[in-house]
């Protein structure tokens, strides 16, 4: 039976910002409202894809239709690579961070990714690993890492994401163990981007829940452009397949707190096998380079 309760997001931090992270490691999500900021942050996002899109129209969510999937996983790739390396975006996060009570220099990043879900996109072979049920935490990724997803529109409950809180403490059955960062980034550092830029990607390479979940409560996100989402990325969550006739797109950012890393203060690891650990390649934010743009 399907439970959705929204007010199971908090949308403010504890005021202690030791007590803000300890409660997202025991698996606390929250929601904020768009701010004066984060809705610049993402209306400035936004109109960057939606002009890359222009010579196909004026809405960059129907763009999709507009190309062959080659050609728009071209594009996207562009986009993908420009959000993931250029500085200014790199700023954009420690701004972000900043307001949230998170002090830049004490935290180490994996830059932003464009999320791009398309419409029946799930029909994709190659894409299948996009919609798998999974923890961040089975991609190598720390334990102590938390995710931050920002709204770059609307985003209905169909064409998003959701968590299934009761997994956050309990295993499930996952084949983690196929996943060693070593072997995964070193023949092509695009994969560490992740898919959308890979035409010939192995769906098998991807670790999976194995097992049928049927869970008590299930938290879809539903938000407005600037809202912003934060969660340990240990909890077991999903993007959804959708059939909106739309383009979702989003952006998400990962952040590692130095300290509690060294001092194996983290989410609780219930089920994650993977090996290696992405930690070296998170960028350090206390020696931004300049704005290039
Ligand atoms: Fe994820």
């Amino acid at each position: 039976m399907k439970t959705v309760i929204p007010e199971a997001f908090a949308s403010h931090f504890p005021a202690d910002h030791e007590q803000t992270r300890r409660s997202l490691y025991q698996g606390a999500l929250y929601h904020f409202p768009a701010t004066t900021q984060s809705k610049a942050m993402a209306t400035a996002l936004y109109n960057e894809v939606t002009t890359h899109f222009a010579a196909w129209g004026d809405d960059p969510r129907l763009a999709q239709f507009a190309l062959d999937n080659d050609a728009y996983y071209r594009e996207i790739g562009v986009l993908r690579r420009r959000f993931y390396s250029e500085p200014r975006y790199h700023h954009m996060i420690a701004a972000l961070l900043a307001e949230h009570g998170f002090v830049p220099k004490q935290n180490r990043v994996d830059p932003m990714r464009l999320r791009v879900v398309t419409d029946g996109g799930y029909q994709l072979p190659q894409a299948a690993p996009v919609y798998y049920p999974h923890r961040d935490t089975w991609y190598a990724n720390p334990h102590g890492q938390l995710t931050w997803w920002l709204a770059l529109h609307r985003t209905e409950a169909a064409e998003s994401f959701e968590f299934y809180p009761e997994y956050f403490a309990k295993p499930v059955a996952n084949n983690s163990e196929i996943f060693a960062y070593h072997s995964w980034v070193k023949r092509n550092w695009d994969k560490k981007i992740g898919w959308q830029n890979q035409k010939a990607d192995e769906p098998a390479a991807y670790p999976k829940l194995q097992q049928t979940i049927a869970p008590e409560t299930i938290l879809p996100v539903v938000a407005e452009p600037g809202d912003l989402i934060v969660f340990a990325g240990a909890h077991l969550h999903r993007t959804l397949c959708h059939d909106q006739g739309r383009t979702r797109f989003s952006i998400d950012f990962r952040t590692v707190h130095e300290a509690d890393h060294h001092a194996g203060t983290g989410a609780p690891n219930v089920d994650d096998r993977s090996r290696g650990s992405t930690y070296a390649d998170h960028l350090r934010l206390d020696n931004l380079q300049e704005h290039t743009r």
